[in-house]
């Protein structure tokens, strides 16, 4: 990191790494800086922040930085390409057959060998997450590794007196399969990484692993002090739901407050007891184990997992020690207040299986994705309301902004919808309702389902502002 110019730059190598994610055994890895997840980047709010990415990875890049309020140059396009050196004939690469190539438009194709990718930061500080964004295999990108945090913060925040130092961790939960070497058991959907044709069809639901990974170990126990932590949590798994629990020796639940969404501070803070948390979505807690004793285990568990996959992690408390930290009773003041009389206009969309190019794959509103045709046009500064209804279960996220939760199945949103969202779960047959204003940038966007299998199988579009 060097800081000249009123701007932190940070320099990040893509490439191959053998990490030892279960013990003993080395795993080959596609990385952020031979490290998973990649390299924290801490940023301030109002000072920007340039990455500059080298790709020394076999294969073409993107990165995009979720949950950004980003210009469009820097968002991570699909088609921007960070080429590996040597890579000549990317055009040629795009229009290969693959099962579920979308129609390419060429002209959408940029690429280079090095990109900067510049973030103004100048929005609410929050916990965001860059990975990687390629047309068609973003999946297969993200399970070998292509994610890393991005945390912004401000004088605001800190002087709130929540948990801080090593009481605030960062918790990246993610789920992965491994073979009997140690390697990661993805079906790769690239043409040139690809081992047996036709695998798209059992990989429909998502991808999923039987191992459950924090910040990349396997079921981890963090030694912990009796006290307050701050975990801020984010689901970077492809297509695994959770619902977190919070459990003591004794059976007792202890109490997730949570006191931020994917888009920052909630104006109050929200007590759960089980905490559901869909791909991409983040949930900023305080976890209270200062009732804990010495020698005693908080398991954090998964609700929706059986067997191996019910464990996430456990925090084993190893000594007393004084707690500083608070809860204030109001965290923000600076929450969007539009409302419905504000909304210009209403769309809505539909995220359902549907045929493409003569295989199964996923829609919006009956279409794939197609970076050559624009699915909405709207204007800089414009109030919407957008309405979803979905099938099965859909993560969506908006690229640029973040929205607010109107309504859930017809009825006012539930407790686990608060603050300022980038990504909305929506449940089986479910509809919901988010109001949104499109603020900041003009230019090409992208709203999607996270389930990265999803979006790689067209449920994704464009969005335009103008
Ligand atoms: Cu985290 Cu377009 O995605
Ligand atoms: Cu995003
Ligand atoms: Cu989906």
């Amino acid at each position: 990191i060097s800081t000249a110019g009123g701007v932190d730059r940070y320099a990040v190598t893509q490439r191959e790494a053998s990490l030892e994610i279960l013990p003993g055994v080395r795993t080959p890895m596609w990385t952020y800086e031979g490290v998973f997840p990649g390299p924290t980047i801490e940023a301030r709010r109002g000072r920007p922040v340039t990455v500059t990415h080298h790709n020394e990875l076999p294969v073409p890049t993107v990165v995009h930085l979720h949950g950004g309020h980003t210009t469009a140059a820097s968002d991570g396009y699909p088609t921007d390409l960070v080429l590996p050196e040597g890579w000549h004939d990317a055009t040629h690469h795009q229009h290969e057959g693959h099962a579920m190539g979308a129609m390419h438009d060429p002209r959408a194709v940029v690429t280079k060998l090095t990109r900067d990718y510049t973030f103004p930061m100048i929005q609410r500080p929050t916990l965001l997450w860059y990975h990687d964004h390629r047309m068609d295999f973003t999946a297969p990108a993200i399970w070998r590794g292509l994610a890393g945090l991005h945390i912004i913060r401000d004088d605001a925040e800190e002087a709130l007196g929540l948990p801080t130092g090593s009481r605030e961790l960062p918790l990246v939960i993610t789920d992965r399969a491994f073979d009997g070497e140690g390697g990661l058991s993805y079906p790769s959907l690239d043409p040139d990484l690809r081992s047996r044709p036709g695998v798209r069809e059992p990989y429909l639901a998502g991808v999923l692993g039987d191992v459950i990974l924090v910040n990349g170990a396997a079921w981890p126990v963090h030694e912990a002090d009796a006290a307050r932590y701050r975990l801020r949590v984010l689901n970077a798994s492809n297509a695994r739901h959770y619902e977190l629990e919070a459990i003591t020796d004794d059976g007792r639940r202890l109490d997730l407050v949570q006191i931020g969404a994917d888009q920052g501070l909630l104006a109050v803070p929200v007590t759960h007891v089980t905490l559901p948390i869909a791909p991409a979505e983040r949930y900023d807690l305080i976890v209270d184990l200062s009732g804990v004793p010495v020698g005693g285990r908080v398991r954090l568990r998964n609700r929706l997992g059986s067997g191996r996959t019910r464990e996430v992690m456990a925090f084993h408390v190893v000594r007393k020690a004084p707690d500083p930290s608070r809860i204030p009773p109001v965290l923000s003041h600076d929450l969007p207040t539009w409302d419905r009389s504000d909304a210009v206009r209403v769309r809505d969309f539909s995220f359902r299986a549907g045929r493409m190019h003569g295989g199964h794959g996923w829609l919006i509103g009956g279409l794939p994705f197609d970076p050559a045709r624009t699915d909405v046009t709207t204007r800089l500064g414009d109030v919407e309301i957008w309405r979803f209804i979905a099938d099965v279960h859909h993560p969506v996220h908006l690229h640029l902004v973040g929205f607010r939760v109107l309504s859930r199945g017809g009825e006012p949103p539930g407790p686990h919808d608060a603050g300022l969202k980038d990504t909305v779960s929506l449940r089986p047959g479910e509809s919901v309702e988010i109001i949104i204003r499109f603020d900041g940038y003009r230019g090409r966007f992208l709203f999607h389902c996270h389930n990265a299998e999803h979006e790689d199988m067209g449920m994704m579009a464009n969005l335009e502002i103008v």
